[in-house]
């Protein structure tokens, strides 16, 4: 077979076959309810509380404190749709950024539908918020405030422990959410000293399964679940647990947290390859996210082109055998510019443009060469086809 190049890291990452190997016995074996009182439930239970306290111990918290959930987009929804509810006699506000992902931002959109006030705030043209805009927006009948930790397109880390202070000053009721799905796993991530009283992450970012994430919420957080039925997760979350997702979520992030110097390290020199070798061999590119590299993601190296489509890169890039993306992979297909390069002030023609490279762990030197190989020639190819459009 034709020898691919993976960087899309940030879409979803290849199982770990270690987290495999500890997720097959869940299915083999102790397959069985844990919420049964019988001797075969034992085992499942025990799986997955062990997966629990082992969450909770990567994060800094108490077991009883993660919710296990159906992915990240559940956990996002969960933590605002969630809070909202439960605080609905105390208030009709919630904040969030204008860069989130879709699973924030969709969820604040239908509470604004239901007659909610939803503060948007703005970032500037590396990404990031502005803490006294965010100050002036936090009132007495705030509930909530969502600010993602690492942002999925360009990368930009938030100050997310520097807003909860804000928040916490200016409404010490107000709960504070982060969606930290692209951070957890490359970044230490510790609730206490991020501040934040709910926190979301998905397994299938750190070489986890697909559809299993988990919510962070702190003790005597006003939530209600969104999912009715059974009192599994501590009544947030109903429905016969998903075992093995959670024992895969628990080793993927152990073992993220055990090799997280290594891992960074390396995704570190790889990333800066892209940032510093790409705007030379490509004429016309332009860095999108943050300048500082110690303020973005060790693992994003995203970019627009002067006068061509990113669909039309991500093509060529395809044929050549590199998967990529032009931002979040929900918007890929739609010829709408991306709403956090909108938000970023990049011109539209540009923000259509994009191109979002993610390494990973088991990205190689080779990998880049071939990428700074193959773009300089497609992005001429594609600029010579429409000469009018630069
Ligand atoms: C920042 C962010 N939040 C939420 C999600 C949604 O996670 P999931 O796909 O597990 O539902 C993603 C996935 O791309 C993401 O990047």
């Amino acid at each position: 077979m034709e020898r691919r190049t993976y960087l899309d890291h940030a879409a979803t990452t290849r199982p770990d076959p270690r987290v495999i190997e500890a997720m097959l016995p869940y299915y083999a074996d102790h397959w069985a309810n844990p919420s049964s009182v019988y001797v075969e439930a034992q085992a499942a239970r025990r799986g997955l509380e062990g997966a629990r306290r082992s969450v909770a111990a990567c994060i800094g918290c108490q077991p009883e404190e993660v919710v296990f959930t159906g992915g990240g987009s559940e956990a996002d929804n969960l933590a605002i749709r969630g809070v909202a509810e439960a605080s609905r006699r105390r208030g009709d506000h919630v904040i969030t950024t204008r860069i989130e992902h879709h699973a924030v931002l969709h969820a604040c959109e239908r509470l604004e539908r239901e007659g909610w006030r939803v503060t948007y705030l703005d970032v500037d043209s590396e990404g990031f918020i502005d803490l006294q805009q965010l100050e002036r927006a936090v009132d007495d009948r705030t509930v909530v405030v969502s600010i993602m930790l690492a942002n999925n397109e360009v990368g930009t880390l938030e100050p997310v422990a520097e807003a909860a202070r804000v928040v916490k000053r200016a409404n010490p009721r107000c709960a504070v959410h982060t969606d930290a799905v692209q951070a957890v796993g490359l970044l230490p991530v510790n609730v206490d000293d991020l501040g934040v009283d709910l926190l979301t992450m998905a397994a299938h970012k750190f070489y986890g399964p697909k559809g299993v994430g988990a919510l962070y919420v702190r003790p005597r957080t006003p939530i209600q679940p969104l999912i009715l039925g059974g009192s599994q997760e501590q009544r947030l979350r109903a429905g016969t647990e998903n075992v093995a997702g959670a024992v895969g979520l628990a080793t993927a992030l152990q073992l993220a947290s055990d090799e997280m110097p290594s891992r960074a390290a390396h995704c570190r020199r790889l990333r800066d390859r892209l940032l510093d070798e790409l705007p030379r061999a490509v004429t016309g590119a332009h860095i999108t996210g943050s300048r500082d590299r110690d303020r973005r993601l060790p693992s994003n190296a995203s970019f627009c082109f002067e006068g061509v489509e990113g669909e039309s890169v991500l093509l060529q890039l395809d044929l050549a055998g590199i998967a990529a993306s032009s931002g979040s992979a929900c918007t890929t297909g739609s010829l709408e510019p991306s709403h956090v390069l909108t938000a970023m002030r990049v011109p539209p023609e540009l923000a259509r443009s994009s191109l979002r490279l993610t390494v990973g762990r088991e990205s190689t030197d080779e990998e880049i060469d071939r990428l700074l190989a193959v773009l300089p020639g497609a992005v001429e190819r594609l600029r010579a086809l429409a000469p009018t459009s630069r």
